[in-house]
């Protein structure tokens, strides 16, 4: 099993990375559309924007680490692995319109007290904080997660301290269940029960 908790887990370093606008012809990997934004499958041309979100302290603050080059490069062959092995992951979030990167955004499969689960796992930068775009793509996920994948039910792990992805879980109807261990670190265990 590939063990992707020291990425994928949650739980800081820094550097800046140019936000580059994504590529006109991306019909093919779009996976997703919400109102506003579409996600799309992560490529080498999203690397300096991924390495922008990874390596920024206020994205970064609840995960271990902030990502450098070298690290960014793992965490995206990581996501394509899982592409392969899954058929799904986290993924671009782009904004319709402008095709302005804002983040990534995806389905992650988790192993939490033994069980393998589902979970919706969202970053996006900081300068476009505050916009609903956080809880709209997370929703795009979760209906992704539904309606395509046909799970019965989609977690958030979420440190207790982090309120902003506390409220995009509880705007989209998750709720508290249990505190759980995850990759060595407190976290909250929210839910949402998807009725097929
Ligand atoms: C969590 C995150 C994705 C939310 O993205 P976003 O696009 O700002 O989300 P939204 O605009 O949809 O806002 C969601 C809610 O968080 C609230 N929020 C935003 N910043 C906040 C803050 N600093 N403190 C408390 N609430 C905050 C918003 O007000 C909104 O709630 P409201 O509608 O009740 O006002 C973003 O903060 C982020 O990328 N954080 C770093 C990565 C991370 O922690 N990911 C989650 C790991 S579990």
């Amino acid at each position: 099993m590939v063990d992707l908790g020291k990425y994928f887990g949650h739980t800081k370093t820094s550097a800046g990375g140019g936000l580059c606008r994504c590529p006109k012809n991306t019909m093919s990997k779009i996976i997703l559309n919400t109102q506003r934004l579409r996600l799309e499958k992560i490529e080498k041309s999203h690397l300096n924007d991924l390495y922008a979100l990874v390596s920024n302290p206020k994205v970064q603050r609840y995960f271990p680490k902030t990502l450098n080059r070298n690290e960014t490069k793992e965490f995206y062959e990581k996501i394509q692995n899982r592409y392969e092995t899954d058929g799904y992951c986290y993924w671009a979030v782009v904004r319709e319109g402008d095709n302005q990167f804002i983040g990534i955004c995806g389905i992650l499969k988790q192993e939490v007290d033994g069980q393998v689960e589902t979970e919706i796992g969202y970053r996006i930068l900081d300068m476009f904080w505050g916009k609903g775009y956080g809880t709209e793509a997370a929703e795009g996920c979760i209906k992704y997660a539904k309606e395509k994948l046909k799970k019965t039910s989609v977690i958030s792990l979420i440190r207790s301290v982090n309120a902003p992805s506390k409220r995009v879980a509880e705007k989209n109807g998750l709720k508290f269940e249990k505190e759980s261990i995850f990759h060595g670190l407190p976290h909250l265990v929210y839910r949402l029960l998807l009725k097929q």
